[in-house]
Parts: structure tokens; sequence; C-alpha cells
């Protein structure tokens, strides 16, 4: 199987998993990338049976309209009762690195609003420790530089992402050569740094389901 039929294959098992707990008045939380897409495309046979999404991006809400599907801002629902989402990278705690399309900062607030987070992933995403990915990290321009230096005395090398501004306007840097043994200790650290809007590591809210798209079938794992 190619890598997007795992992505698809996963999507799918994603929209078996919600479909049954859908209401009327459900709201679904949804991701950013080419995983997401294939979830989004798939939703859309779903309209109707539940009110509406919010979107962790600005293309993704876009992809969504598309489909005819409602798009809530985040201030105007009450509250999400799962988000879906893929990634760059998963542990077995179901720890992740996110942001390789530049939507962390959505995409952790929307994660930290839903009652459950459902992660669709092919199974390259799969690693016995974070880090192989470069870590994105959200920054604000003016902070780049100090963040840069802040982030190489924690022994990363930041590559800033050029070309790139985030939906809230800032610049992205991914960290290479961390091997993120302590991935709530980095978050936090990281997110501590002046300048620092988001990181990607997803650990202080992990993903509560797995979703693995492999050659021999979804896999779906809960966190060890
Ligand atoms: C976007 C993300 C994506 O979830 C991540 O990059 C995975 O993307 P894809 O499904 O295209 O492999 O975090 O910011």
């Amino acid at each position: 199987m190619t890598q997007d039929q795992l992505k698809r294959a996963t999507a799918g098992a994603a929209i078996h998993y919600i479909a049954p707990k859908l209401e009327p008045r459900s709201i679904i939380g949804v991701g950013t990338g080419s995983t997401a897409n294939f979830f989004i495309d798939l939703l859309a046979e779903l309209k109707g049976r539940f009110d509406g999404a919010v979107a962790s991006s600005e293309a993704s809400a876009q992809r969504l309209r598309a489909h005819g599907i409602p798009v809530y801002d985040l201030n105007s629902v009450d509250d999400i009762q799962v988000y879906v989402d893929g990634a760059d990278e998963t542990n077995a705690a179901l720890q992740l690195i996110k942001g390789g399309g530049a939507a962390l900062t959505r995409e952790k607030i929307v994660a930290a609003c839903a009652g459950e987070f459902v992660c669709i992933a092919d199974e390259s995403k799969w690693v016995p420790v974070l880090g192989r990915f470069p870590l994105p990290v959200e920054v604000i321009p003016m902070a780049r530089s100090l963040v840069g230096r802040e982030i190489v005395k924690l022994g990363g090398d930041p590559v800033y992402r050029e070309g790139v501004t985030t939906d809230n306007g800032n610049v992205i840097l991914d960290v290479h050569n961390l091997c993120i043994t302590d991935p709530p200790q980095l978050e936090r650290a990281i997110n501590n740094l002046t300048g620092v809007v988001t990181n990607g590591i997803f650990a202080q809210r992990p993903a509560d389901l797995l979703l693995l798209g492999t050659s021999s079938g979804v896999k779906t794992i809960t966190a060890k």
C-alpha cells in the first residue's frame, strides 16, 4: 500500500470510530494536513448527523466549508466532542510531534478543548523516541534570533522555515537533532522561552487513541 492509501485507511477508521457517537449537537474538531484532508473528505458523508466543526487551520476550514460543513469559531462553541488530527511522529505513550503543516498552535488549542483526541497516522510516524522529525516551534517574528539562541542552549539545532507565516502571523523554527526522552519536560521548557508561542510536542495533552495505518490493517492503539 502507498502512504496515501494508508492515510486514507486511517481516516476511514476514524469515521467508523466517531460515527456511532455523533449527535445533532456534536461539534467535531478537525486537524490539518494530508491525513486530516482525507478525514474531511470522508466526514462530508456524515453531514447532517452532527452540528459542525472547529478547524485547526484556515486551510482545513476552507476544505470543510467547500463540503458544506458548518465551521464555527472556537469561542462560539461550548465543547468539542472529539478532535481528529494527524501527526508527524507518535510514540507508544501517544505523545506526538506536530506542526509539519505549521498549524501547531491552533491544533494544540483545539486538542486542549476536546473531550477526546483521536490521532490518525500511517506507520511511518511511529517512533520509539520522539525527535527524528525536526520539532516545529512557532515564534513571534521579532524573537526569532533570541529563541534560536536559547534553543541551541537546550541542545537543538534550529532552522528558520523560510517563506512560511502561520495563520497567527508568526514564524516557525524547525529544531533538528533532538532526542526527546522526556517529552512533557521539553514541551514545558521550550514553551517557557520568551517569544515562543507554542512548540509541536503534544505530551502534556497527548492523544487518547491512535489509529495507525499499517500494511496489515489499521491498528487501534491506546496509550501505554
Ligand atoms: C500540521 C500537522 C499535521 O498533523 C502533520 O504535519 C501530519 O501531516 P500529514 O497528515 O500531511 O502527514 O501537525 O501542522
